[in-house]
């Protein structure tokens, strides 16, 4: 596929790595944006409270399928009237939208590939998104579990601090599996 990351970071340049190793062809944007018409999918990794002035630097965006792996912290809060980043980048693009990739840290995107068993990626989203998340997420070693559809999106948001909890009461970083019966 040809996927452009917004946020070429930890998350961004981390996934861009993975996918390119899967053989998809990988544009990088970063602060200064630029033009994602030639996308078929737009991954969206820069800081949550940055989402709005990243896609307003950005050109052709209309209609296209987003993944939104943006985390809000330290209070921060969606772009007014919205109850989620995801929902705000919907109602920007107007095409298939998922939040996917926010409850996965960065740190580990290296050692996926050898996991004992697939790790989980939650996604919430559009049904039209289902595909692209699902492939996505296998080619960087994960197994894409649904959390629901985009109303969803900001439960989803709100568990980053849930796995940083984790992290800090005594686990690190760390990765999870959802199954069930029959594939336990
Ligand atoms: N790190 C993780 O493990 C992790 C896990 C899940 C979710 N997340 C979420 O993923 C997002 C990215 O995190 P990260 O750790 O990858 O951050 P990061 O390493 O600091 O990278 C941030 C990226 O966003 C770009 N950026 C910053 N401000 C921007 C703006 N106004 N417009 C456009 N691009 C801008 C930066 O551009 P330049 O390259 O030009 O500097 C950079 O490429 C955050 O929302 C974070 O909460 C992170």
């Amino acid at each position: 596929m040809d996927i452009t990351v917004l946020g070429r970071g930890n998350i961004g340049g981390g996934l861009a790595d993975l996918w390119e190793r899967s053989g998809h062809r990988v544009t990088r944007l970063g602060r200064d944006g630029g033009d994602v018409s030639g996308a078929e999918v737009v991954l969206l990794a820069v800081p949550g409270d940055a989402v709005e002035k990243a896609l307003s630097s950005v050109a052709g965006l209309a209609g296209k399928t987003v993944v939104d792996a943006t985390n809000l912290y330290g209070g921060a809060r969606p772009a007014d009237g919205f109850s989620s980043n995801a929902e705000y980048v919907k109602s920007v693009t107007g095409g298939p939208t998922a939040k996917a990739f926010n409850t996965n840290f960065a740190t580990l995107f290296g050692q996926v590939a050898g996991a004992r068993a697939r790790p989980g990626n939650l996604w919430s989203g559009d049904d039209e998104a289902g595909d692209v998340v699902s492939r996505l997420s296998l080619d960087a070693g994960y197994e894409a579990v649904r959390l629901g559809n985009l109303g969803m999106a900001a439960t989803q948001e709100g568990l980053a601090g849930v796995m940083f909890s984790i992290a800090q009461s005594g686990l690190g970083e760390f990765v999870y599996r959802m199954a069930p019966p029959g594939q336990l």
